[in-house]
């Protein structure tokens, strides 16, 4: 038996405007995806938290994943996503996950998996990229696969494709490699973890929970390529231009500007059509003290960012507000095996 874990990411920013090519900074949090992994001659998922279990054989894993890629390839060409999304819909984007994971490994068996872990589902901290990445990690080390973290993240970009349509590929890569890092899409992607140029622990980021997102990723990122042509490219523009100037920021630790650049970018996503009530009000207050606070991921809800020098103050605006702070360390380490 091994045990693996991957962690979940917030996008510091640049979400949807990655999709464009423009650049994102994200950060893997302390959030983390568990799977114990073991060969077998079947294909078994156990999900304790869900109380989920299921077992198939390796035939069936293969044919299911094979199945759910050959829908994704007939969706790009119709750009149109709903019958992948049928087909891994719900706990069977882990079959999906596992047969990918088996076959992309070139593994000739089965396996027993484990599921465990933290991160709340749909709420844009990447727990579908971190699950398909602790899967695939989990059968290669079951396996004694030599699978470098390009290639787990080559597998989890695959997984992600089945149930985001067209993902950056930039959540899968920050919650491989970990720390902070730069994506940007393109052939070949551009990912550059920020060690040397932000090497110090960012802290006063606080995470809170806004509720479950009314759409999914799928959704959220249809309706902003849904909108005019011109009005969603100035946005997208600006909010690669912040992430630019936000590495910059970063490197010269110039938290005003960083906070500046959050809102700025957050303004953007907003006018895009992507805030609730909810966040429209947590935002609104944490703004009135000075902060900056921003939902991440496909937004429309879920996980928030927030920020402010003072991080009690921050805490408590949030508390006030009828929500609670999570206290999420920021730039922790990607993939990682638990025990062998
Ligand atoms: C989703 O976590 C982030 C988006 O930018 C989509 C993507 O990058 O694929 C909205």
């Amino acid at each position: 038996m091994v045990k693996v874990s991957v962690p979940g990411k917030v996008h510091l920013i640049g979400e949807h405007a990655v999709v464009y090519g423009e650049p994102a900074i994200l950060s893997a949090v302390g959030l983390r995806t568990f799977v114990e992994a073991e060969r077998s001659g079947r294909v078994i998922i156990k999900d304790r938290k869900r109380g989920f279990s299921e077992e198939h054989s390796v035939e069936e894993a293969l044919d299911f994943a094979r199945r759910a890629s050959e829908l994704w390839k007939e969706g790009k060409e119709k750009g149109d996503f709903s019958a992948v999304r049928e087909h891994i819909r719900g706990d069977r984007f882990k079959l999906a996950a596992a047969g990918t994971a088996l076959r992309m490994l070139g593994v000739d068996g089965g396996v027993s998996l484990q599921i465990d872990g933290d991160i709340p589902p749909g709420a844009g901290l990447g727990s579908s990229a971190s699950l398909a990445l602790a899967i695939a990690k989990g059968i290669s080390e079951a396996y004694g696969v030599d699978s470098p973290v390009e290639e787990i993240n080559r597998i989890g970009f695959e997984v992600e494709k089945l149930s985001h349509g067209t993902p950056s590929g930039g959540d899968n890569t920050a919650c491989a490699y970990g720390g902070l890092i730069w994506f940007q899409k393109g052939n070949p992607n551009v990912i550059k973890p920020l060690r040397e140029e932000v090497p110090y622990r960012l802290e006063n980021f606080v995470l809170v929970y806004t509720g479950r997102p009314k759409k999914t990723t799928l959704e959220l990122v249809s309706h902003v390529r849904n909108l005019d042509e011109e009005f969603r490219n100035r946005r997208i523009k600006a909010i690669g231009n912040a992430t630019r100037e936000m590495l910059e920021a970063l490197k010269r630790r110039d938290f005003p500007r960083v906070k500046e650049l959050i809102n700025l970018a957050w303004d953007n996503l907003s006018e895009l059509g992507l805030s609730t009530p909810a966040a429209d009000m947590l935002i609104g207050r944490i703004r009135e003290i000075g902060g900056a606070a921003k939902l991440c991921g496909a937004c429309g809800g879920g996980i928030m960012l927030c920020y402010h020098e003072d991080r009690e103050k921050l805490r408590k605006v949030i508390e006030e507000a009828g929500f609670r702070p999570m206290e999420v360390e920021l730039g922790v380490e990607g993939v990682r095996i638990e025990e062998v």
